[in-house]
């Protein structure tokens, strides 16, 4: 199933599992096509990774964008910002020889700000948890932060340049944390002077990068430059779409970027899911089609499933398309790129989920509220392949039956197949993206 695309000037790549499908891959590719990059929710819970002729770079919150020295990369204001998470990635991609200037890079002066109080609480509140109501948050601090941005006493990027503004949001937003930090989880933390002194010597750092970021991308439509929003972490830790409440603390679905970028006079053109051809998950929740068996051993090895933020093993289990279906429309997805492929090659044994029993009936589809932790996944099993691209460079018949049933039972085209970590082990379908056009 492919269809030709007319000509697009917008596209989102969202994550259409539990995080970590590959998002920095693909748009470390598609960046070489546009002219802005654009993160618009999250912050450095993600971690997006890009190789390029071997030379790994893990991003956090810089856009993946950032490679592609002529594309402008662009932090929008629903993201939350570590400053100093930004400076030590500054850093490290100068040291690197990358570009990295207040030309290319622009941070909106309106994103919300990770102080320290954030991150203590975040750690804090996660090890109070028993091992079954723990999250498994990244302890960045995320949760925290969006908490104060919807109680509308947030550290702005704006802030950082004055101290008596600082104070006297900082004071705000400790007034009630001390008791929690002094009372009940009896810990020690910054004083407020350190925590202004700390934030204003960054926002020394970042002033150079701070733009209007929406009047920035409002222009940039209007003068009809090509923009690539970048999601972070996945349809299913969602906040809203997610499987609640093991999610994390953003809109990552499509919804957020008409929150957290904005995208003046215009929708989304294209909305590329990124799917692995299996399914993982980090951090606590349910899982339906979770693998605890020497296979999944195998693709947890073969994949290199390791958290690209916190190191932490990734749970590994086969495809799960109920989950799929689902967030093809939560996000409304309009094609698919589906990458790790190479991590099934070889081997005996392969099944997918194409339904659940829930509640004695049956179900292709998930839906917000069904409890994932009782239902059962009801798989079949399909042929496995041995090799996903010939010696001639295509895709086997036996890769082309793997996506194409894909394909039907996402109801969606798959536009890019991703069979390795670097920036070119990438195959598009011919003339089928209508943003490289
Ligand atoms: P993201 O958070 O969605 O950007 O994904 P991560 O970068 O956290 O995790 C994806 C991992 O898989 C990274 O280590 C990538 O280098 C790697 N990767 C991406 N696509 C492929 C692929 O098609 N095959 C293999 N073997 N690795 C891939
Ligand atoms: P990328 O962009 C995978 C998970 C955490 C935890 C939950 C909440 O690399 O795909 P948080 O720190 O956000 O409050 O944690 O969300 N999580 C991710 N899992 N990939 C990510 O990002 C993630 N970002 C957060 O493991 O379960
Ligand atoms: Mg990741």
């Amino acid at each position: 199933m492919s269809t030709n695309q007319s000509q697009s000037q917008t596209m989102a790549i969202i994550g259409a599992q539990w995080g970590d499908e590959g998002k920095g891959k693909i748009t470390d590719f598609l960046s070489q096509y546009a002219d802005y990059v654009v993160r618009f929710q999250g912050g450095n819970n993600a971690g997006h990774t890009i190789i390029v002729d071997g030379k790994k770079t893990v991003l956090h919150i810089i856009p993946s964008g950032i490679l592609s020295g002529h594309c402008i990369s662009v932090i929008g204001h629903g993201v939350v910002l570590d400053p100093e998470v930004f400076k030590k990635e500054v850093d490290s991609l100068i040291a690197a020889d990358v570009k990295v200037t207040g030309a290319n890079l622009k941070v909106s002066l309106n994103a919300n700000v990770i102080t320290r109080y954030h991150q203590l609480l975040d750690q804090t509140r996660e090890n109070a948890k028993s091992s079954e109501k723990k999250i498994g948050t990244t302890g960045r601090g995320i949760g925290p932060t969006y908490e104060d941005r919807t109680s509308r006493r947030g550290v702005k990027v704006a802030d950082l340049f004055n101290k008596d503004i600082l104070k006297e949001k900082l004071e705000l937003i400790l007034q009630e944390k001390e008791v929690l930090f002094k009372e009940l989880y009896k810990i020690e933390y910054p004083s407020i002077n350190e925590e202004i002194e700390r934030l204003y010597e960054l926002g020394q750092y970042i002033f150079p990068f701070v733009a209007d970021t929406f009047s920035l991308l409002d222009k940039a439509l209007s003068e009809n430059k090509k923009v690539l929003y970048e999601g972070a972490q996945g349809v299913l830790l969602d906040i809203d779409y997610g499987t609640y409440p093991f999610v994390t603390s953003s809109n990552t679905s499509i919804g957020g970027i008409y929150t957290g970028a904005g995208i003046p006079g215009h929708n989304v053109d294209e909305v590329l899911g990124i799917f692995k051809a299996y399914t993982t998950r980090v951090g606590g929740g349910p899982f339906p089609t979770e693998l605890n068996t020497p296979i999944g051993a195998h693709i947890q090895d073969k994949g290199k499933e390791f958290g690209a933020t916190t190191g932490r093993q990734r749970r590994v289990g086969w495809l799960d398309v109920p989950l799929l279906r689902y967030a093809v429309k939560a996000s409304n997805l309009t094609a698919i790129a589906l990458t790790k492929m190479d991590v099934l090659e070889d081997l005996e044994e392969l099944q997918i989920c194409y339904a659940y029993e829930y509640d004695g009936k049956e179900y292709d589809q998930t839906f917000p509220g069904m409890d994932l932790s009782k239902v059962k996944p009801l798989f079949k099993t399909v042929p496995p392949f041995k090799k996903i691209m010939d010696d001639q460079g295509k895709l086997t018949d036996d890769a082309i039956s793997y996506i194409r049933m894909v394909e039907q039972m996402a109801g969606i085209p798959v536009k890019m197949v991703a069979y390795g970590p670097e920036r070119q082990q990438l195959h598009l379908v011919e003339n089928t993206l209508g943003f490289l056009n």
